[in-house]
């Protein structure tokens, strides 16, 4: 019998909360063989810098004990101010002159010191059969962040065999799980910042990340019912009812998802103007901000544009003695970063 592919153990470290997911690859589709969240304390993790190793991997380590995951091959993902992706257009290159180009030239090209810097490049080929130039995918990440991120699982007796970045992620899974190549804009939502990511073509055609996310409910909720985070995030959640002060929390919840769908408009906006002839056929959510009540329909009214939330294990299987088909249901949108990572094999 042939050995069964290994993959790797997508682990995505946002700033709320740690996402674990495994997967096993069977026949043509997945097997999901683990799935869990923890959260993580405040400002454990922030703008994708680990400011608390220590309460991290322990966090982890939780994780993988209670989902007893003994394969400890794992991927992550980066994203935020430390790393940088970039597309330039150069002439076409035989693999080894291009890698000699890039760390020659990558300081003209981003802005951070290059002795800082992990460095990787994709050729994307887009010169076709005759065409003189190409379009190469340029990914910068600084050292002293990544490093701190390969210490703290390792300390956890951990592999770390993949760095991805977040949106890639959200990107290939995206590819995998549908199959589809349709012009559509990608969207997660977390807790502290929202990623947009438009394909058109099959390529990502517009990447952003916007410094709007689920805190800003929970902070402002906090403000005006002046409660603390943790009670103001139960309230958001609607875990403690509010009765007297059902308008003020309505208020902000509009407010703020206003503000989320002006991001959003801005960068449809931009794609339409450089793209006039391919229009997108739907706005895929993800995240955990993305579950706000009401959002989808919300969004749906506001860009006209069909909105739908993204279930990564839609087509996966899975025992359903060992996981609650309903859990998956619940946790999905927030898991697709994590199930992006799960599917890269780690025959490293
Ligand atoms: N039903 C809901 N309504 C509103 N917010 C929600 C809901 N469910 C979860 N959230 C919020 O989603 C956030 C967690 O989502 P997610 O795990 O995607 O964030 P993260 O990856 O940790 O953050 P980031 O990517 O910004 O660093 C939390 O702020 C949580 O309060
Ligand atoms: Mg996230």
């Amino acid at each position: 019998m042939a050995k069964k592919e290994q993959l790797v153990t997508g682990v995505d470290i946002g700033s709320a909360a740690v996402k674990v997911c495994k997967l096993q690859k069977t026949g043509k589709g997945y097997t999901i063989m683990a799935l869990g969240s923890a959260a993580l304390p405040e400002g454990s993790v922030e703008d994708g810098v680990l400011q608390e190793p220590e309460e991290v991997g322990k966090t982890i380590a939780t994780l993988f004990s209670n989902l007893k995951i003994k394969n400890s091959k794992v991927g992550i993902s980066i994203s935020g101010y430390s790393v940088i992706v970039k597309k330039i257009n150069l002439e076409v290159m035989e693999e080894e002159d291009l890698a000699e180009y890039i760390t020659s030239e990558a300081e003209q090209y981003i802005p951070f010191d290059i002795d800082e810097v992990y460095l990787d490049f994709q050729d994307l080929k887009t010169n076709g059969e005759h065409g003189e130039r190409t379009d190469v995918m340029l990914v910068a990440a600084k050292k002293d962040v990544i490093d701190d991120y390969l210490d703290m699982l390792q300390e956890q007796k951990l592999k770390p065999v993949l760095v991805d970045v977040d949106g890639f992620a959200l990107e290939n899974i995206w590819e995998t799980a549908t199959g589809s190549s349709d012009n559509v804009a990608l969207i997660d939502i977390g807790a502290s910042k929202m990623n947009i990511n438009i394909l058109c073509d099959g390529a990502s055609v517009l990447a952003r990340d916007v410094v709007v996310g689920s805190d800003q409910l929970t902070e402002q909720l906090a403000n005006a019912l002046d409660v603390d985070f943790e009670e103001a995030e139960k309230i958001k959640l609607g875990l403690i009812p509010v009765e007297e002060q059902q308008k003020e929390v309505e208020e902000i919840f509009n407010q703020t998802c206003t503000q989320w769908v002006l991001e959003m408009k801005k960068a449809i906006d931009l794609y339409m103007a450089n793209h006039p002839d391919k229009p997108l056929s739907r706005l895929v959510l993800s995240g955990g901000g993305s579950k706000v009540n009401g959002l989808l329909s919300f969004i749906e009214q506001e860009t006209g544009l069909e909105v739908i939330s993204f279930n990564p294990f839609q087509h996966m299987n899975f025992n359903r003695k060992k996981i609650d088909p309903d859990y998956i249901e619940a946790i999905a949108p927030e898991m697709a970063i994590a199930a992006g990572l799960a599917i890269r094999p780690a025959d490293f």
